[in-house]
């Protein structure tokens, strides 16, 4: 296993440039098994997790290969073929949650699908009632046996649909199952994440009938086939965000190329607030601090609230402000992992359910650490490059499945971090 070695205290400058976003890619591989013809992401980080997902559509048949497009960028080829099982099997579910993204598409396309059901996962029970209720108010018939979800429908049909909580995966589901439902869906409380946006837009090109994303309210008429296309997938609005608040946090000067700053503004706001300096540059967006880190609250909400995805790394920004921040965790009922962590490096952090009281220290010191989620991987690697003496984050298959290359990126901007085995 590979573990980082960050000695910490050097601040970061330069410009990076952002990946392509895994939480678009991954329903857009998914996407793809609606298609005719041959389905082109342009723009593909490389992630474990999408490795693993191109697993799974080769297993349902689909043929994924990956390379560098005639401009020189790397290229997702999906050429779907009749599924020649239509099963999502427990081992690849297991390791990847986002493999449910594949239930809409496969019951739309071929009129049946079988899922192993996802379990809790590090942050939380994650459920997937939602998925479920969209897909029968199409008509499709749902049962679970095995542990595994069976779904069935001769074809969908268009309805209303109203989500009882905003759901980002959910959303992308029912929106790909109604492209090719017979009539029309509405999909109200519907989740207005980026990600959405952009699989509408490659969806769009696909030859889907959507209109509303972004908005509470997605409508899909539905159409009889959809065709290959060529997309190019949007920046990576988080890896983005912990870029910059890696600028923040170690007092450097740090642009990242590609960011959009329209996409981002809860994260840029609370960077402001925090005295960094924050400004739109022509492609990209850029960080800089000089003066002390000030305190401020979180509340993580759906976008366009503060994401989820980013408290833990605002956490260990915070960990180094000049007073008290209250940060709550509103999503996910269990993403507090990094806390623990972060308190061995110095950090005065108490939780109390969804909350967490961080009294800000001058500094903190370098520790071995272990991490557990994505985002929590990459708090530990902030707080590292900010630390002073020597910080190993051990486990860091965590951090790969959604960073591309960071060690390379931190590196680039001047940080000495290096990945070494264990
Ligand atoms: N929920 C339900 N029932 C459902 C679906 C969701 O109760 O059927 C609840 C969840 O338990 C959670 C809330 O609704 O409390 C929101 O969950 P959501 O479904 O939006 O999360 P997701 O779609 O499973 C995606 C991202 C996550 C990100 C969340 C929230 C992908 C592949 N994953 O997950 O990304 O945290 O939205 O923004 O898009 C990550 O990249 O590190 C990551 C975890």
């Amino acid at each position: 296993m590979d573990i980082f070695v960050i000695k910490g205290g050097v601040p970061l400058s330069g410009s990076c440039r952002a990946s392509g976003a895994k939480n678009a890619v991954l329903p857009e591989m998914a996407a793809a098994l609606l298609a005719d013809g041959p389905v082109e992401i342009v723009g593909v980080p490389a992630l474990r997790d999408i490795s693993t997902f191109g697993k799974l559509l080769g297993i349902l048949g689909a043929e994924v290969t990956r390379g560098p497009d005639a401009t020189g960028r790397e290229t997702l080829r999906i050429v779907p073929v009749p599924a020649s099982t239509a099963e999502a099997p427990y081992d690849l579910v297991k390791t990847m949650r986002a493999s449910v993204l594949v239930l809409g598409p496969l019951l739309a396309r071929y009129g049946r699908a079988r899922i192993s059901l996802p379990g809790g996962c590090a942050i939380g029970a994650r459920p997937i009632d939602q998925h479920l209720k969209g897909l029968e108010l199409l008509g499709a018939k749902t049962s679970l046996a095995e542990g595994y979800i069976e779904a069935t429908a001769d074809r969908l049909t268009g309805a209303p649909v109203r989500f009882d909580v905003k759901t980002v995966t959910g959303t992308e589901n029912l929106m790909m199952a109604a492209t090719l439902a017979e009539g029309t869906t509405v999909l109200s409380n519907a989740a207005h994440e980026p990600e959405v946006c952009d699989l509408a837009r490659l969806l769009r090109r696909m030859g889907a009938d959507i209109e509303g994303d972004g908005t509470d309210e997605i409508v899909v008429r539905g159409v009889r086939s959809l065709r290959g296309t060529r997309h190019e997938v949007m920046a990576d609005r988080i890896e983005a965000a912990t870029l910059l608040v890696a600028g923040a946090i170690t007092g450097g000067d740090v642009t990242v190329e590609g960011a959009d700053p329209s996409r981002m503004g809860a994260v840029l706001d609370k960077l402001r607030e925090s005295g960094a300096e924050v400004t739109g540059t022509p492609g990209g967006v850029r960080v800089t601090r000089t003066g002390p880190i000030r305190s401020v609250n979180v509340k993580t909400a759906p976008y366009p609230g503060f994401p989820t995805d980013m408290q833990a790394q605002f956490m260990a920004y915070m960990c180094l402000g000049d007073g008290f921040s209250i940060i709550s965790e509103t999503i996910f009922e269990n993403r507090f992992m990094h806390v623990a962590e972060l308190r061995r490096m110095g950090a005065q952090i108490d939780v109390s359910g969804n909350t967490a009281a961080v009294k800000g220290v001058p500094k903190l010191s370098g520790a071995p650490l272990m991490a557990t989620d994505l985002r929590a991987s990459a708090s530990l690697v902030l707080a590292g490059l900010a630390a002073s003496g020597t910080t190993e984050v051990l486990r860091i298959y965590h951090l790969d499945r959604g960073y591309d290359t960071l060690e390379s990126k931190l590196r680039y901007l001047g940080a000495d971090i290096a990945r070494v085995k264990e």
